[in-house]
């Protein structure tokens, strides 16, 4: 055989003809493997800087830091790290629930993808970092490469503005903005995708080769989501099997209890978890509007209008649309800052068109509507005590407002379907309001009205599995004799042991109100014993009418008889580091 190696290479002949036989037999990646190592082999013996092949260059690195609250950002976070891991980027994507703002000091490039939640606030277990990252004694970030996708809602009036303080808040401690924020309504998917795909190429170092990258952005969700056959693009079909109305005669309120089909391969919940529907508008509604408009009679567009558009809602873009479309200044002053709120406050859509009256086509009238966005519901049951069922417990939302009786979408269109209609539904999961692993935990769960949904889940599924631990149930609503939601149950589950005490406090039974923060101050000693023997504390339900009520009732509870009320807030800062205080709220 001819060597490869010419015979005046500087080895005895077997070594030349050994040598020669390998490398014959060898491949590409194995000779530039060879090439690498026998550098760095020369160059850790002799003290040199190897003079061939520098090794390969370390990947640039990249934090994508998210902040949610239902999985939307960190869904797009995982997506996006997807898209850099492609590109070559050595990406991590992290909650910023489990991150301190020093630790973004030797990241060199960030990713942040925040929700608003609340009124303009940033989701609840990303506050800590963001508050440390607001407060004086922040640190520095120079060095620092960063870009901003805010999450939202233009329904509301502070729009985007964690995104928007997270930004400029990077800026003023030294970093270097390297896109332009992006603020993104409820229907992110594609820009997100396109801003993602942009940035990552402004971020990467422009001697790494291009790669052409595809990552399907849509149906957005949860880590574990990402294995389900069914998102919000493809969501599930599922008939009903039962609707009842749980609520007696005579009772304020109209909370209808959903009973689902959903034995489908792939598809599983856990208690905790949320559903996202799919609903569609009242059609009496979308033919008012079309009227208005001066459409009425297409058939086609009535439809469209029921099950894609968002008819309802009144932001500032469709009030900035509407005045482009009509060159109506008068309609554009409401947009205005000091405007829009006092215009647009329990108005809808169909108020703007009516008082601001102009004939529009059907493609104009289409630009001034956003998609119609899904809503969430608890999962009321566990697939433990129903195999194959999903159970929602929705509240028909209702109220009259400037002389017009409205009705939210997704509720009523729920509380109207019969058994056989069906729902396009699908999992949202939600790892952050879980049962303890352990079920010898005592667990302590508080909630008015449908807030109590996931509890029933939780009693259902600990029930099944015989789990020994206490619980404890706060209940509240208006009325004892037709708002007791799953009453029968509950006294079932006390019979049984599953449930171990319950209290309740119904507002309206006396001439005083009566709410469930007033319980938790009377069991306030027995609180404090369960949460000392490890008990999980869970609150679901209306943030603004409960939840931070409740919130300070605790906060109470734990500043002990001293009423040392510091203490009672580090206590339960504590307990919500450690996963034993979840909050559901909405
Ligand atoms: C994680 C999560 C879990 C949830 N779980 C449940 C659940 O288990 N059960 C449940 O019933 N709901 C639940 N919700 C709420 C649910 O998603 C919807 O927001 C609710 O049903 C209203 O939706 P809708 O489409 O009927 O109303 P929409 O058409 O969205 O209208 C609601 C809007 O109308 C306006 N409005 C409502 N009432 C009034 C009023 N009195 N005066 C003036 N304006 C008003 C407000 O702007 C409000 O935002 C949950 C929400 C989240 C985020
Ligand atoms: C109760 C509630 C309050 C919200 N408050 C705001 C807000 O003040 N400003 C805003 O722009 N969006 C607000 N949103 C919209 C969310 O930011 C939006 O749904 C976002 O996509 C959620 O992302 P996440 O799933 O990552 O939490 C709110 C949503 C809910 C349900």
């Amino acid at each position: 055989m001819n060597a490869l190696l010419p015979q005046t290479a500087p080895f005895a002949n077997d070594d030349i003809e050994a040598l020669s036989g390998i490398i014959a037999r060898s491949n590409v990646e194995q000779r530039i493997w060879l090439t690498g190592f026998l550098a760095g082999l020369d160059a850790q013996q002799s003290g040199v800087a190897p003079a061939v092949a520098a090794p390969p260059r370390a990947r640039e690195k990249l934090v994508i830091l998210y902040a949610t609250e239902t999985g939307n950002a960190e869904g797009l976070a995982l997506k996006a790290r997807k898209m850099a891991a492609k590109l070559g980027f050595d990406a991590k994507a992290l909650d910023m629930a489990d991150v301190e703002p020093a630790a973004l000091a030797d990241a060199k490039n960030l990713i942040v993808i925040a929700a608003t939640w609340g009124e303009g606030e940033p989701p609840e277990r990303a506050a800590s970092f963001y508050n440390s990252l607001m407060a004086d004694d922040a640190p520095r970030l120079d060095g620092l490469r960063f870009a901003v996708m805010a999450l939202g809602d233009t329904a509301y009036v502070n729009f985007c503005e964690t995104g928007q303080t997270i930004d400029a808040r990077l800026e003023e401690l030294g970093a270097t903005r390297t896109a332009d924020r992006v603020d993104l309504d409820l229907d992110f998917a594609k820009s997100a995708a396109v801003w993602t795909e942009q940035t990552l190429e402004v971020l990467r170092p422009a001697d790494t080769p291009a790669t052409v990258v595809h990552v399907d952005f849509k149906g957005v969700g949860h880590a574990e989501d990402l294995e389900s056959p069914f998102d919000a693009e493809n969501p599930l079909v599922a008939e009903v099997s039962e609707i009842v109305n749980l609520n007696g005669t005579g009772s304020t309120s109209e909370t209808w209890q959903i009973e689902l089909a959903t034995d489908v391969a792939g598809y599983s919940y856990q208690p905790g978890d949320a559903i996202g529907i799919a609903p569609e508008n009242d059609p009496v509604l979308a033919t008012e509007v079309l009227t208005v408009v001066g459409l009425d009679g297409d058939a086609d567009l009535a439809g469209r209008l029921m099950r894609e558009f968002d008819i309802t809602t009144l932001t500032r873009p469709v009030i900035k649309r509407y005045a482009e479309l009509t060159g109506r200044d008068d309609v554009a002053a409401l947009a205005e800052p000091d405007a829009f709120l006092p215009y647009a406050t329990d108005r809808q859509i169909i108020d703007l068109l009516a008082e601001h009256g102009e004939a529009l086509t059907a493609d104009q009238l289409t630009s001034l509507l956003r998609p119609l966005p899904t809503r969430l519901y608890s999962v009321a049951s566990s697939l433990a005590a129903h195999p194959g069922e999903t159970h929602l417990l929705v509240s028909a939302v209702k109220w009259h407002s400037h002389g017009r009786d409205r009705r939210g979408v997704a509720s009523n269109w729920l509380a109207g379907r019969k058994a056989g209609d069906t729902v396009r539904l699908h999992v949202r999961p939600n790892r952050h309001f879980r049962l303890p692993e352990d079920p010898s935990r005592p667990i302590i769960m508080i909630g008015a009205g449908t807030g109590v949904a996931p509890y029933r889940a939780f009693i259902e599924e600990r029930a099944e599995l015989g789990a020994a631990g206490p619980s404890w149930l706060f209940f509240g609503a208006r009325n004892y004799l037709t708002d007791f939601l799953y009453q029968l149950e509950w006294q079932d589950h006390l019979d049984s042991g599953a449930l171990s005490e319950i209290d309740v406090a119904f507002s309206r039974d006396q001439p005083e109100k009566v709410y469930v923060q007033q319980r938790i101050a009377e069991r306030a000693d027995a609180l404090r014993g369960w949460i000392g023997d490890g008990a999980h504390v869970y609150v679901c339900g209306d943030e603004k009418a409960m939840a931070r009520d409740v919130e300070t009732a605790l906060i109470d509870v734990l500043a002990g008889e001293r009423g040392d009320t510091e203490q009672g807030r580090e206590r339960l800062d504590e307990l919500r580091r450690a996963g034993r205080y979840q909050r559901d709220v909405y």
